[in-house]
């Protein structure tokens, strides 16, 4: 049996969230240069969407990390596949992340950007599964939605590579003999 998805956040949900996200972060930042820096590839469409809500200029840039393979379930270890092209030292960065799990990818984030001594750093995230949470004190500064521990895909987050095209949140359900294809 194939693996299906249903939907958990509509995409009229996630509009009126991004909507929202982008006026706090709007006043936050107010007469600030922001530097949005995307965690390849899952924010991807929540930063694209997120940017164009934020009146402020803001610049663009991107980091790839790996943690997850094709598997659900995290690997605990965090290579840079590619890191951040411009400097951000003396800069207002806002990472956006599609989603905290175990908090383990964010917290190697925040210390390897700290590292490079931004004027500040907070976190925009999409999704925020806390239950699962292993890293303590590991959160975002701007939170969408925070969500119950089921593996979710679309809205940029994917299953092996699949779903992040989806223009919702959904629950990847699989096929009842584990399958997936
Ligand atoms: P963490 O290090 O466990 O917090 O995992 C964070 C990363 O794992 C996210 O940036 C996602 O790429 C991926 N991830 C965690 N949960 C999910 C999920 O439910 N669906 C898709 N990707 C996920
Ligand atoms: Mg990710």
């Amino acid at each position: 049996m194939r693996e299906s998805v249903e939907v958990m956040i509509t995409a009229g949900e996630i509009e009126k969230k991004v909507k929202e996200l982008g006026e706090i972060i709007t006043n936050d930042y107010r007469d600030k240069y922001l530097t949005l820096v995307c965690v390849l590839k899952g924010g991807v469409v929540f930063m694209a969407d997120l940017a164009r809500q934020i009146g402020l200029p803001a610049a663009f840039d991107f980091i790839d990390v790996s943690s997850y393979g094709s598997s659900t379930e995290t690997s605990g270890t965090i290579k840079i596949n590619k890191d951040l092209e411009n400097s951000v030292t003396g800069r207002d960065v806002l990472l956006t992340e599609d989603i905290i799990d175990s908090g383990v990818t964010l917290n190697f984030l925040i210390q390897h950007i700290q590292s490079k001594l931004p004027a500040s750093l907070r976190v925009c995230a999409l999704l925020d599964k806390r239950g699962r949470r292993v890293k303590d004190g590991v959160s975002a500064d701007y939170t969408g939605f925070f969500i119950p521990d089921e593996f979710v895909v679309g809205y940029g987050l994917d299953y092996d590579q699949k779903y992040r095209n989806l223009p919702y949140v959904g629950i990847l359900k699989m096929g009842k003999d584990g399958k997936n294809d």
